[in-house]
């Protein structure tokens, strides 16, 4: 399909809603796409027309429901180029997958073993292995990051060793908008022994990924930056590796027997997948796959980044405007600073003039704290974005550099 941005906006409803009596410029993608309705239809037929539990009727609804989710499930495993179907673990978000991921592995850690983390990743890959350095004596190791926004390869080249056990890092920073040489990270990971881990929850939305190309261990992504629901995301496994890891819930589906003595489980997916799955939720990212697929991935790639540029060009006229993260490599994601003003108040006068941006650490306080700033304003651009959106989001921020010096 080619790429023409009236025919794609007309397919969100939601943007032609006004902000503050101004038309909505939604630029806070990075946080949370808009759904098309091609989304918003598909989750509503489903409940309208055929909708049953999953894998446990024997009826035609349970049936009909039961081929939309799992074939839900091979089209995230298309997506993200995966051999197979069971690759792919249901989880309610990028969150949920790291944490799972985290769980699962956690066996295998003993007191010393290292985790090499980058200091751009978001919380969600920080967090669930602090729980593996508080339990089991994990020591977590952070790459550096430049003063452009880049991973300090030789830094991270001189942290591996026999004690690495885990590498995990982020595929786009969420902040800097910096695309990761992964495949090169996971090459050094995979050298030392060490399980490669990458989190493609921004990378997804705005490349064509390839967890084979890039022979990711583990890799994760979520739904609702996809322009599909919130509650759904997915958890990429190399079959070994999901064989691996240990069980994470407890529950219906996940099991194949269940004695008073003992318990034994179900293949991945599904050991990772107890009770009822979010189903609705799922059928709605299958949706979001094959509307988003229907559109090139260089083309829709060349339009954000044109937007991004067209901003960056007018921005940097503005006294006081620093952009945050300047890598060679990197996606259309614009956080920046206006001297002497707090990012949350220059966020809120954008709000006036209806430019939806996000302030504050974007869940990345390492990162904050490594380039000696609190918070940033951070515009991130999608599929729908305009050039005049653009131009609309640099006289806002001239007016909040006004007001705010
Ligand atoms: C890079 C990155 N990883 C993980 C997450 C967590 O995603 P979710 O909140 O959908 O679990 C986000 C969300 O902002 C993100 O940007």
């Amino acid at each position: 399909m080619t790429f023409n941005i009236d025919e794609i906006r007309a397919q969100f409803p939601i943007l032609s809603r006004e902000i503050n009596g101004k038309p909505l410029a939604y630029l806070d993608n990075a946080a949370s796409a808009q759904k098309p309705r091609a989304v918003i239809d598909a989750m509503t037929h489903q409940m309208s027309h055929s909708f049953a539990n999953v894998h446990r009727g024997l009826h035609t609804m349970a049936n009909e429901t039961t081929e939309e989710f799992e074939g839900a499930r091979a089209k995230v495993a298309k997506l993200l180029g995966a051999p197979d179907a069971s690759n792919i673990v249901f989880t309610k978000g990028a969150s949920e997958a790291l944490n799972l991921a985290a769980y699962g592995l956690a066996g295998e850690i003993e007191a010393g073993d290292e985790i090499i983390l980058t200091q751009m990743e978001h919380h969600s890959n920080i967090v669930p292995w602090h729980f593996l350095r508080e339990r089991y004596g994990a020591v977590i190791k952070f790459i550096p990051v430049t003063e452009r926004g880049e991973l300090d390869m030789d830094a991270y080249k001189a942290m591996l060793g026999p004690k690495t056990k885990i590498v995990s890092v982020v595929y786009m920073s969420n902040v800097l908008g910096t695309v990761n040489p992964v495949k090169e990270i996971g090459k050094w990971a995979h050298g030392a022994g060490a399980t490669f881990i990458v989190d493609g929850t921004q990378a997804v939305v705005h490349r064509r990924v390839d967890v084979v190309d890039i022979d990711a261990d583990l890799f994760c992504m979520t739904g609702h930056k996809l322009y599909g629901p919130t509650g759904i995301g997915a958890l990429y496994g190399k079959a070994e590796i999901l064989d691996r890891m240990q069980p994470f819930n407890g529950g219906g589906e996940m099991i194949e027997d269940v004695y008073e003595t003992h318990v034994t489980y179900n293949d991945a997916p599904h050991k990772f997948e107890a009770g009822t799955p979010p189903i609705l939720q799922a059928i709605g990212l299958g949706a979001a796959i094959d509307w988003l697929s229907q559109y090139d991935s260089g083309a829709i790639h060349q339009h954000e980044m044109a937007v991004y540029h067209h901003a960056l060009d007018g921005l940097r006229d503005i006294d006081g405007f620093e952009l945050i993260g300047d890598a060679p490599e990197k996606g259309a994601v614009l956080a920046f600073n206006l001297k002497g003003a707090h990012a949350h108040d220059v966020a809120q006068i954008l709000d006036k003039y209806g430019v939806a941006v996000r302030a504050g650490q974007h869940c990345t306080q390492p990162l904050m704290e490594a380039r000696g700033i609190h918070s940033t304003a951070r515009a991130s651009f999608g599929i729908y974005n305009t050039l005049d959106e653009a131009d609309r989001l640099v006289h806002a921020v001239k007016k909040a550099a006004t007001f705010l010096s």
